[in-house]
């Protein structure tokens, strides 16, 4: 784009320091701001009553039932609108079929309930996918080395229900099936849900920041090789699959649609937003978080990293972003 001249004005009459010269101005020419309210906490539940920290995520821990309570108490009152959760799942419940995701009394229907019932006003999210269920830790089922399409959709549906039947009030797709978003949409009209809303993890790349999430909710390989999930998941290679993959969700019934990984996919968030103008998330995964981490630990970089990362999203066009810096960011925020 070829700006008009008297738009880029020429020095030394135009200054472009001059507005950045005071922190009055600078904030006056902000193009962007990052608020509380454009935070999602991704949380880790299991079953014990305590809170264990998880190795490859420092600051980051497992909770009970009791403390997940309190955290998303302090959380909403920090201004975050939503939390999303994530079962470490006893491996005695996973199975090959990955059943536990729909039995009504599993750790993340009680924790859903547990927060429905002594946090109101933050909005709960639960990720619809097998792989905290599965002995194999995949997203699906597992038919002749394949993980199968259809069939894991209608195992979907049951664990998309379950969850809305214990107050969930956001379900979020992340097994990158296809056709999940509108058999899901449809099941939870069906069943009187109509108002619970869905954010797809529409453009789920198969990455490497995965790694320490599969720590957290012990998905991970014990074996050397890791989870391929390049059958379901995309491939970083490619960008215009990722507008057909919003456009199929958005069709569908997705009410927002979530890009992840999140820094290195910036220019997604910005093809989707573009493209779309809809509301457009981004999850800052687990990788980035612990090398973001790492290094602000070690005193390699400066801490506020955090803020800026967080605002960097904002700036390519999402509307808001998972984070596990989400009630660290929060506090800053607050502080100013
Ligand atoms: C499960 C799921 C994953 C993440 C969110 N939901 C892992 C995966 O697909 O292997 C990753 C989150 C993170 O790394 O922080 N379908």
């Amino acid at each position: 784009m070829r700006l008009p001249g008297y738009v880029l004005g020429a020095y030394p009459r135009t200054r472009l320091r001059r507005n950045r010269r005071d922190e009055w101005s600078r904030r006056l020419v902000a193009e962007h701001v990052l608020t509380a309210a454009d935070l999602i906490w991704p949380v880790f539940v299991h079953d014990e009553d305590s809170s264990v920290p998880i190795a490859s995520m420092p600051g980051v821990a497992r909770m009970g039932e009791r403390q997940l309570v309190d955290a998303a108490g302090a959380a909403r009152d920090l201004g975050i609108p939503a939390i999303a959760l994530f079962p470490a799942t006893d491996p005695a419940r996973k199975s090959a079929g990955g059943e536990e995701a729909w039995n009504e009394a599993n750790l993340i229907c009680r924790s859903v309930a547990a927060l429905k019932r002594g946090v109101p006003g933050i909005g709960v999210m639960c990720d619809v996918a097998l792989d905290p269920f599965t002995s194999h830790g995949h997203d699906g089922l597992v038919r002749n080395d394949y993980v199968v399409n259809d069939e894991t959709v209608e195992a979907l549906i049951r664990q998309s229900l379950a969850q809305a039947r214990a107050g969930c009030d956001m379900l979020a797709p992340s097994d990158m099936m296809d056709g999940r978003i509108g058999a899901i949409r449809q099941a939870l009209d069906a069943a009187g849900f109509e108002h619970v809303r869905i954010m797809s993890y529409a453009a789920k790349y198969a990455s490497g920041f995965y790694g320490p999430f599969r720590d957290a909710i012990g998905s991970k390989r014990s074996s050397s090789a890791p989870l391929d999930k390049r059958g379901y998941q995309m491939d970083p290679a490619n960008s215009d699959e990722a507008l057909r993959e919003v456009a199929f969700d958005l069709e569908e019934g997705a009410d927002m649609v979530m890009v992840k990984p999140g820094l290195p996919y910036l220019d997604i968030i910005r093809r989707v937003k573009e493209s779309f103008q809809v509301p457009t998330y981004a999850y800052q995964v687990s990788g980035e978080y612990a090398m973001l981490r790492g290094a602000v630990d070690q005193g390699w970089v400066d801490d506020r990293v955090v803020l800026e990362s967080l605002l960097c999203f904002k700036r390519a066009g999402a509307d808001g972003v998972l984070t596990y810096f989400a009630v660290e960011a929060a506090k800053r925020l607050k502080a100013g």
